[in-house]
């Protein structure tokens, strides 16, 4: 076994998460990330040739393990339209230094694969799910699907006992915004912790516009209002929501904000996006390509060595320089791509 080792980047933050982007492809066309305009028919997506295949994502996995990774999360585009997902799931569960396995989902396909998942290894999933309410969901995610098989999809990764299960809500003004106390009840009811995301300008696609992003402050108040709450601690150094608990007991719920108070300080996560190309912000501009390397016979030494040199150059804050970074028109990685 390789001697580990424990690179910091430019501001001295530890490397410990993967994101794995496993699909570029999506059953949802979201608004404000792939809009259905832009993807339509005629979208090409990555052929399959290009998409990192099982062996070579774990590979750049078990690597990893070695320069400080101890968490993975498995992310899109949709991972569930990814062909044979559980087995992926499974290779990367065989890694015994990975502490934690978790999956980001719009839920639609979950029903049938939640039992594969928990069978293969994974420790949880958390479910992207704006509304409850049809009308909204239907034109928030751009195919008119309705709530049902989201909500089934959940229920049943709940029998199968992934757990804890996060809800993901982005939310935007006017869009649903008024449905957030609805979603909060039937998490309560279903011990699920909602999470809301102040909207971001991730990717160039989704027209982001500061006016249309409640900050958690104001979303705090008004829950506060009809569930009272209090503030409780973050469960490990760099942990991306704010947790607070419901006075009833009754839950808890958590608010990311990313915009009105950034969290770059304790940012630990590297993301490998389809193609195996390696990002160190979510809001990058260009990616490292690890494919190339990989088809053409790198030892494990140098690409331990070329993913620590790229989180030992990192100086990425891009959230805490937001408003100066925002009006240059930089081109950005697409959130579809790269994963929440
Ligand atoms: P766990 O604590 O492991 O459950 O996950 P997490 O809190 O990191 O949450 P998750 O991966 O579900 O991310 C939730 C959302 O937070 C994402 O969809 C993004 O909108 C936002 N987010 C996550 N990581 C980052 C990040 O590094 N930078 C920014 N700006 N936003 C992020
Ligand atoms: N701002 C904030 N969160 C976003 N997500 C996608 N686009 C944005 C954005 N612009 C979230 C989705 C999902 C995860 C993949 O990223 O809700 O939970
Ligand atoms: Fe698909 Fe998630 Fe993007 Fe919606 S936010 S289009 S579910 S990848
Ligand atoms: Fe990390 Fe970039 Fe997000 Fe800051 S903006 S928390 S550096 S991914």
């Amino acid at each position: 076994m390789m001697k580990k080792i424990n690179p910091v980047d430019q501001f001295n933050r530890p490397l410990r998460d993967l994101r794995i982007s496993v699909t570029d492809r999506c059953n949802f066309r979201c608004t404000y990330c792939m809009p259905a305009e832009i993807f339509g028919e005629r979208y090409e997506f990555l052929p399959k040739e290009k998409l990192l295949s099982f062996e070579e994502i774990y590979r750049i996995a078990k690597v990893s393990v070695q320069i400080g990774v101890k968490k993975i999360r498995i992310t899109g585009g949709e991972p569930l339209v990814r062909q044979d997902i559980p087995d992926l799931i499974e290779m990367l569960a065989g890694i015994d230094e990975i502490d934690d396995i978790a999956m980001t989902t719009n839920a639609y396909l979950l029903e049938k694969f939640a039992q594969d998942l928990k069978d293969a290894g994974l420790n949880r999933i958390t479910v992207s799910l704006d509304s409850l309410d049809d009308d909204v969901f239907q034109k928030m995610n751009g195919r008119g699907f309705d709530t049902s098989k989201v909500k089934n999809g959940i229920l049943e990764a709940k029998k199968v006992g992934l757990s804890p299960i996060k809800i993901n809500v982005v939310v935007q003004k006017n869009v649903n915004d008024h449905t957030i106390l609805e979603l909060i009840e039937w998490c309560r009811e279903n011990n699920l912790i909602p999470r809301f995301i102040e909207y971001m300008d991730v990717g160039n696609l989704n027209q982001w516009d500061l006016s249309e992003v409640i900050f958690s402050k104001q979303l705090i108040d008004q829950i506060n209002d009809v569930f009272p709450a209090e503030p409780i601690e973050s469960a490990y150094r760099g942990e991306v929501a704010k947790k607070y608990r419901f006075l009833d007991g009754k839950g808890q719920f958590g608010v990311i904000s990313s915009v009105s108070q950034p969290f770059c300080g304790d940012c630990t996560r590297l993301r490998l996006s389809p193609e195996g190309e390696i990002f160190t912000c979510l809001f990058g501009q260009k990616g490292l390509d690890l494919r190339s390397s990989l088809r053409s016979g790198v030892s494990d030494e140098d690409l331990i060595h070329i993913i620590q040199n790229t989180w030992k150059a990192r100086d990425d804050n891009y959230s805490e320089q937001r408003s100066s970074l925002s009006n240059k028109n930089l081109k950005k990685v697409e959130m579809y791509h790269i994963g929440g």
